[in-house]
C-alpha cells in the first residue's frame, strides 16, 4: 500500500487540482472579508445624524463577525496546504462602500452594505457548489458563513425598506 494521502478525499494527491481551485476561491473570500472590515470601520464612523446611529451600531457589530470570517478562511487555506496571501496581493473591489458626499446620506451606506453582502453571498454560494461532494469540511464552514451574510443583508434590506416607506430612498 502506498504511503500518502490516498484515502483522504480533498487532501489526497489525486485531488491536487480541485484543492487549488478551492484555495483560489478561499483567497478571494479572505480578501473580501478584510475589505469589508475596512469599509465597515469606515462606515460605522463617518455617518452623521440621529438616523445614522442605528446603522453605525449594526455595522460596528458586524466588524467582529467579518474579521472572524477572514480568520476562518485563512485557517482553511492553510489546512488545504495553501499559503495565505498578504496585502500586496490585495485588490479593492467594494466601490459602493466609498464614503458618500454628505455624511448624513445614510441610504448610500445602506445600499453599499447590501451590495457588499450580495457579492459575498454570490461568492460563497459558488464555493458551496465547488466543494459539493469533494470537500464537505470547507462546504460546511462556508454554509455557516453564508448564513451570517444572508442575515446581514436581510437586516440592511429592512433598514432600506423603512427609508423607502418614508419616501427617503
Ligand atoms: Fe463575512
Ligand atoms: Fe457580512
Amino acid at each position: 500500500m502506498q504511503i500518502g494521502r490516498g484515502d483522504e478525499g480533498i487532501l489526497s494527491e489525486e485531488m491536487a487540482q480541485k484543492r487549488d481551485e478551492i484555495i483560489g476561491l478561499l483567497k478571494q473570500a479572505y480578501f473580501a472579508e478584510l475589505e469589508t472590515v475596512i469599509n465597515y470601520v469606515t462606515n460605522s464612523t463617518n455617518p452623521d445624524g440621529v438616523r445614522a446611529q442605528e446603522i453605525k451600531e449594526a455595522l460596528e457589530e458586524d466588524i467582529q463577525e467579518e474579521l472572524m470570517h477572514a480568520q476562518q478562511f485563512a485557517s482553511r487555506i492553510k489546512e488545504l496546504y495553501g499559503v495565505v496571501p498578504s496585502s500586496t496581493d490585495f485588490k479593492a473591489e467594494q466601490t459602493f462602500l466609498q464614503p458618500p458626499e454628505h455624511q448624513t446620506d445614510v441610504v448610500h451606506v445602506i445600499r453599499g452594505v447590501i451590495d457588499a453582502e450580495t457579492k459575498a453571498i454570490e461568492l460563497y454560494t459558488r464555493i458551496v457548489q465547488a466543494t459539493e461532494e469533494t470537500d464537505p469540511v470547507t462546504q460546511d464552514m462556508v454554509i455557516d458563513i453564508l448564513r451570517d451574510e444572508q442575515g446581514h443583508r436581510r437586516l440592511f434590506e429592512g433598514f432600506l425598506r423603512e427609508y423607502e416607506a418614508e419616501g427617503l430612498a
